[in-house]
């Protein structure tokens, strides 16, 4: 395990290839029931390039008119979001070192050409408590840096399995994901990234 700036976490290869080919089934039924829909920037209504879903009693979204926000159900279905699965309950329970269990998780799929700017996961009440980043499929470039936008950023590769703790200081690093590298996973039929991460929004 290695420990970088602000102690951010990366626990590389945590999840073996059967646990992480589980996970992927699991993921598949969740979005069978909550579609991956597409997350446009506050203001400019500007696309996203990830697609984004959500499971547990809260999820993350953004829209043009309302911005960033959690709420308990999809914006397009309206339908509650499906449950956090256990596997999801078990790993936060023996990683996250916070006594409540987390409300959101946050599924993001990168289709090969997709990335993520950097920014902070800031919009929950619960910053005591980690956010719990799992990547399945291609490798990305994970770029962190501090915790205003003037500190200079590192960058380092998660590959499937991995695991990623922002918490401590480095709960509100800056953070983003630069580039996927196509053809470095076997594990999703069709290529790309999915990111999961498990966030606590209430303390
Ligand atoms: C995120 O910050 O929401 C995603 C991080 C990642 O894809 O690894
Ligand atoms: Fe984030």
């Amino acid at each position: 395990m290695a420990t970088l700036q602000n102690g951010i976490k990366h626990l590389p290869g945590y999840l073996d290839r059967v646990a992480q080919e589980h996970l992927v089934e699991v993921i598949r039924q969740i979005v069978a029931e909550a579609p991956l829909y597409v997350p446009v920037m506050p203001g400019t209504g500007k696309p996203m390039s990830v697609r984004m879903t959500n499971c547990g009693s809260l999820g993350w979204v953004t829209d043009k008119a309302q911005g960033y926000r959690y709420q308990p159900i999809h914006p397009v279905t309206e339908k509650p979001w499906p449950a956090m699965p256990t596997e999801l309950l078990e790993l936060w329970k023996k990683l996250a070192g916070y006594p409540k269990p987390p409300e959101a998780c946050l599924v993001n799929f990168y289709a090969d050409d997709a990335k993520m700017g950097l920014h902070q996961d800031k919009d929950e009440n619960a910053f005591e408590a980690p956010v719990l980043s799992i990547s399945l499929g291609n490798t990305c470039l994970f770029r962190v840096g501090g915790l205003d936008r003037k500190t200079p950023t590192g960058s380092f590769r998660l590959s499937s399995g991995d695991i990623v703790l922002l918490g401590g200081e480095g709960r509100l690093a800056f953070h983003g994901v630069d580039r996927i590298y196509a053809g470095t996973s076997t594990l999703l039929k069709n290529g790309g990234r999915i990111n999961l991460t498990l966030r606590r929004v209430n303390p």
